[in-house]
């Protein structure tokens, strides 16, 4: 039965870097997750019959949003959901469906690396029909539609056993469970040399080690990893994936991954490590004694990408994010290729795949993708690393070290200050900005600032602005640092500062990057006074 419920405007709808994140407990409210999915229903046109994808990381609420989601959907006139088994998708396995089945769109649950349980994060986003998360517009008119909204409607109807793959209805609506891991798998065997990496991987002699975090990734990664392509039982470790993520931060970085990194910079270290966030879209890259930021990540792949059988034709351009380190763009110039500077998040990368500009793209933040879906993949950057691996015959280490030789290093590092007072942080970020103007020509150390801005992006494929994304000091010398909020988090403000140094010394290359940018840091200090604004005398986080 149709039901058409009252209800009142909830005003903290508004969707950050990565939709719509709150704590579980916020969620819970009476109508809450309601008005957001009505709000995203309203905002959309010409669905009627239309597929929906909807799945999520498995976190704790899953289950009960996907049943409140089915059944909205439904009401609201779709012809047919496609929900993954128990409710389950990963983040790309979403966009891999969306685009595989051209269906309207997909609702995603996740809040991708904070932590889950029930006193954790939630989180709701809404992709479109090309894979990829909603654009701007989108999400400003989702928001709009949040503070206004009336009504929503819903089917009073049992809960869908989500158990078994099959076809089942909900009213007048086809619900078709699928495997959550099946055509993501085959996407991904389709783009590497599976029988290169099954060999590497099945030599005796190379070891693996996946971390999935007892996030979504454990299903997919037992699939690729070890049934698909060989590694023995075990590699992939904590693969079962939890609803509070173990108690975790399911973050892949050094901090909050501390036990893989232990074990790659151990005694017997394995000789490739990687691990994956909530929702499986991040990744983390190690080699024996070796991590690779994210940043030198996106740029080795780009060099290296005639190695792998999709990308053998040449990459039509790369982009990276603002913060990003300008790794990549060194190696689109060495290949006569452009490289794209975009705000913060994946969203930005959307137009340009799908107007063919971009192959590859990445992010600071522990993302790196390609054309073959429209998020970011943590399981694609794992794979490509061993199809490198496999087909070169040489150390993590030895990879990126050659890289540096023929390029130059960028040192790179991010010191976040987490859960600050949101005034404070604010305060800091306009201090900044009245500052701007003076600050060109200064000299601070042997740095010289060659300018200052607040980065403000123009979408070359729609001619959409996005501004103020960041606060960015660039020096004579090539060196940047660049100030902004995070948009994910779900607890007062964290601060980051982004630091980078070029280095084309490659007798200067083996330095710790903290040393190595440890002027730098001190500038930062200085120039935005975060001592005096944030009341902290160090970063929380360092990556
Ligand atoms: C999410 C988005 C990314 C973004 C990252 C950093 O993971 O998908 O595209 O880079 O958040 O966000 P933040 O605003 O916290 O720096
Ligand atoms: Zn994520």
């Amino acid at each position: 039965m149709l039901q058409t419920i009252s209800t009142q405007p909830f005003l903290d709808q508004q969707p950050g870097t990565s939709g719509l994140r709150k704590k579980v407990s916020v969620f819970q409210q009476p109508h809450y997750l309601e008005n957001f999915v009505q709000s995203i229903f309203d905002s959309l046109k010409e669905f009627a019959r239309k597929t929906l994808v909807v799945g999520g990381d498995g976190r704790y609420y899953n289950r009960t949003a996907v049943q409140i989601i089915l059944k909205m959907a439904a009401a609201n006139g779709f012809g047919r959901v496609l929900v993954g088994r128990d409710g389950i998708l990963s983040t790309p396995a979403a966009s891999c469906i969306i685009r595989k089945n051209q269906a309207f769109g997909g609702i995603i649950l996740s809040a991708s690396h904070n932590p889950g349980g029930v006193k954790g994060d939630f989180g709701i986003k809404y992709n479109s029909g090309n894979g990829g998360p909603a654009l701007e517009s989108l999400t400003e008119a989702i928001f709009a539609r949040s503070q206004t909204i009336q009504v929503y409607k819903i089917l009073a109807a049992t809960d869908v056993d989500l158990n078994k793959v099959g076809l089942t209805k909900l009213g007048e609506m086809a619900v078709e469970v699928i495997d959550s891991v099946n055509d993501y798998a085959q996407l991904l065997e389709s783009l590497f040399d599976c029988d290169r990496i099954r060999e590497l991987l099945t030599n005796g002699r190379f070891r693996l080690s996946i971390d999935a975090m007892h996030a979504v990734t454990g299903a997919y990664a037992h699939r690729l990893f070890e049934q698909r392509l060989g590694a023995t039982l075990g590699t992939v470790q904590k693969g079962e994936s939890l609803e509070d993520f173990g108690g975790g931060h399911p973050d892949p970085n050094l901090v909050y991954a501390h036990e893989l990194v232990a074990r790659l910079f151990g005694d017997n270290a394995p000789d490739f490590g990687a691990a994956f966030d909530g929702d499986g879209d991040r990744n983390m890259i190690l080699g024996r004694n070796f991590f690779v930021t994210p940043s030198d990540s996106l740029a080795v792949l780009a060099a290296n990408a005639k190695l792998v059988p999709a990308y053998r034709a040449g990459l039509a351009g790369i982009a990276r994010s603002m913060p990003t380190s300008q790794a990549a763009d060194r190696v689109a110039a060495h290949l006569g290729i452009d490289c794209y500077e975009t705000p913060t998040g994946w969203k930005y990368f959307g137009n340009l795949l799908d107007a063919g500009k971009i192959t590859l793209c990445g992010e600071e933040s522990f993302g790196t993708g390609s054309n073959h879906l429209r998020e970011k993949d943590g399981v694609w950057a794992a794979l490509f690393w061993l199809n490198i691996l496999a087909v070169r015959q040489q150390s993590v280490a030895a990879i990126v070290q050659e890289h540096w030789q023929m390029f130059g290093r960028n040192y790179y590092t991010r010191h976040d200050y987490e859960n600050l007072e949101s005034d404070r942080a604010h305060a800091l970020i306009q201090n900044l900005q009245s500052l701007m103007p003076t600050l060109r020509g200064k000299q601070f150390r042997s740095y010289q600032v060659s300018g200052c801005d607040d980065f403000s992006y123009t979408d070359p494929v729609d001619g959409s602005i996005s501004a103020q994304q960041g606060i960015r000091l660039s020096f004579t010398n090539g060196s940047r640092i660049v100030f902004r909020l995070s948009g994910t988090g779900t607890q007062g403000a964290t601060l980051r500062v982004y630091l980078e140094r070029y280095e084309p010394n490659a007798a200067h290359h083996r330095l710790n990057p903290q040393a190595a940018l440890k002027d730098l840091i001190a500038i930062a200090a200085e120039v935005a006074q975060i001592h005096a604004f944030t009341a902290r005398a160090t970063p929380t986080v360092i990556t």
